[in-house]
């Protein structure tokens, strides 16, 4: 049986947040950002390792108390220079540690996107537990798409049928992402199922919500707050 891990990729600065601090470590419901996605893949029966991959220079990540997940955490200080360099400097390291196997999966996951909840992530590691290629949680474009010139005029509404954005956890097998990866180390994508399209292969979008989005700008923080208060409020 194949083994489930998560990688947390988390080596960015976040420099479209304009903060010195990086986003991942951003207070937001009085924990660092990181901690939200940690503590719902951490408590996943099914993921037995959570790898967090950090930058070689963090400081930060040493100054907070982690040791609630200590079962399951492991962390890895060699994050590249895009998010791409990142999972596959993880997941090398994860091989040489003797950690994965080839048909392990893994679920990468953006450090900032905390609002992930567990019925999200148990929908996808189900409906991709067969699954040939893997895939990834995504939302139909909801919004009308222009197309613009280098001066903000439009010159084409796009149709949005079909059309979807990208979230995470994106999952694959370990042997095919590390592949992909691989193929791609100097093109620049900006998830891991481009990176597997571009082996021919197709992942399957599993139905996600608005929620999980991914924290890039400052008023983006206070929608994360908002939606883990009113969880907890109605837990
Ligand atoms: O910057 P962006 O929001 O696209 O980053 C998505 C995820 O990739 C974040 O969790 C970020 O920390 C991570 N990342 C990384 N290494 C980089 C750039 C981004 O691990 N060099």
């Amino acid at each position: 049986m194949p083994n489930y891990f998560a990688l947390i990729p988390a080596a960015g600065s976040g420099s479209r947040m304009e903060q010195s601090l990086p986003k991942q470590y951003l207070s937001l419901h009085e924990k660092p950002m990181i901690f939200h996605s940690l503590n719902v893949l951490c408590q996943n029966q099914f993921i037995s390792k959570v790898i967090v991959v950090l930058a070689p220079e963090d400081k930060h990540w040493f100054t907070y108390d982690w040791s609630e997940f200590n079962d399951k955490l492991l962390v890895f200080t060699c994050g590249g220079a895009t998010r791409a360099d990142s999972v596959r400097n993880g997941l090398l390291a994860a091989k040489q540690d003797n950690l994965v196997n080839t048909q392990d999966w893994i679920l990468v996951h953006d450090a900032a996107r905390p609002c992930l909840t567990a019925s999200q992530l148990n929908k996808l590691l189900h409906e991709l537990a067969g699954d040939e290629t893997g895939g990834l949680l995504a939302v139909p474009v909801a919004d009308t798409l222009k197309r613009a010139d280098s001066e903000n005029r439009v010159t084409a509404t796009e149709p949005r049928e079909h059309l979807w954005q990208a979230q995470t956890p994106q999952m694959f097998r370990y042997e095919i992402l590390i592949q992909a990866l691989q193929n791609t180390a100097n093109k620049p994508i900006t998830d891991d199922a481009s990176a597997v399209e571009l082996m021919g292969l197709s992942p399957k979008l599993i139905m996600s919500d608005t929620q999980n989005f991914k924290v890039t700008y400052p008023q983006d923080l206070a929608l994360a707050e908002l939606i883990l208060q009113n969880r907890k409020t109605h837990d």
